[in-house]
């Protein structure tokens, strides 16, 4: 019988959502998503040199690492079981030109690192990001001409570099340009090199961001990249467009989808993962980690929970999986657990 003293409807106070939530054993029997150490994506810079762990200011707790520095660093990382690295490099200022022409050396920074890790860690795959904006001198995804970036010329480049990075051991290529027809022509290139087996993870959904501020700090693009990026990104207004972008990548042979940043675009991961149905992962960029960072730091929120609450937001959301600086720490706590 109800209680008339209290205001709780008759019949609906029957419809107690409580019931569920009222021990840890229910709430561990009801719980519909978990992160796990499978989730996970490093992403990882890496900077030319011997013996170098160089802290970046605006993401306190990750650095830049040499080669050396950064095998050892993943060997870390596949023995606490995390399936994937995504290195970027930063590539020293005077290899760097207008048409990010080091990008097709197959001795560069990212090769290096590349066939370093493939030679000395089992277990674990890499995931190379294929831009030119590391390469470049004016911090673009791709070839500048009279202010405009020209969008076949950087596919044909972008294709050889991704040939390249599969030569140099890259187990998956992962194109963030946002050129058109980039997904297309790699896969056509890849197989023409013999590197079927290599997958493609596309940056399907890439919006022109301000949570990219740290990342462009770490690899020193930042001071050069002259206006914005908004004639090949996304615009954050856009959520059908961004629809309609992924679904050109699905046509021309992408493997996996990825939605980049992540925590403001959760809409977009859940909209790409019911409409094409691939392996899905969402990018947590350089400026969503540093927002975490920073108000912890000043002791205005809990890291570590903010930190797993976000990455199982991820998870509710749809995706297979999540591009995290966090991912070492994560990995840790959970073999803790
Ligand atoms: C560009 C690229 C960006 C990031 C990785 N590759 C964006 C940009 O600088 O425009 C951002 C990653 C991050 O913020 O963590 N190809």
């Amino acid at each position: 019988m109800s209680d008339k003293t209290h205001l709780v409807d008759e019949i609906t106070g029957h419809r107690r959502m409580r019931r569920n939530r009222k021990a840890d054993w229910t709430r561990r029997m009801v719980q519909e998503n978990r992160v796990t150490v499978d989730d996970l994506i490093w992403p990882i810079f890496i900077v030319p040199g011997e013996n170098i762990v160089d802290p970046i200011k605006a993401m306190p707790g990750v650095y830049r690492l040499s080669v050396d520095k950064a095998v050892e660093a993943v060997k870390e990382a596949a023995d606490l079981g995390i399936p994937a690295v995504a290195p970027f490099p930063d590539i020293e200022m005077n290899l760097r030109d207008a048409t990010g022409s080091g990008i097709l050396d197959p001795n560069n920074l990212i090769n290096r690192f590349t066939s370093a890790v493939k030679k000395s860690v089992s277990n674990i795959g890499v995931i190379s990001d294929v831009a030119l904006d590391p390469f470049t001198s004016h911090g673009h995804d791709g070839i500048l001409r009279d202010g405009v970036i020209l969008n076949d010329e950087t596919v044909d480049q972008v294709v050889k570099a991704a040939v390249l990075q599969a030569d140099a051991g890259a187990d998956i290529i992962s194109p963030s340009e946002m050129m058109d027809g980039r997904i297309g022509a790699i896969r056509r290139g890849l197989d023409a090199a013999g590197h079927q087996d290599v997958g493609i993870m596309s940056y399907a959904a890439k919006f022109s961001s301000g949570f990219y501020g740290p990342y462009r700090e770490a690899i020193n693009t930042g001071g050069l990249l002259k206006g914005d990026k908004n004639t090949y990104y996304v615009s954050p207004a856009n959520g059908t467009e961004a629809l309609r972008d992924a679904a050109l990548d699905v046509e021309e042979g992408a493997d996996m989808l990825m939605v980049k940043p992540g925590l403001p675009y959760l809409d977009i991961c859940w909209r790409v993962k019911e409409a094409f149905g691939l392996p899905t992962y969402a990018y947590q960029v350089s400026g969503e980690y540093s927002q975490i960072k920073a108000a912890a730091m000043q002791g205005w929120i809990d890291e570590e929970r903010v930190m797993m609450e976000t990455l199982l937001c991820f998870k509710r959301a749809g995706c297979d999986g999540i591009l995290t600086y966090f991912a070492v720490d994560v990995a840790k706590k959970l073999a803790k657990a």
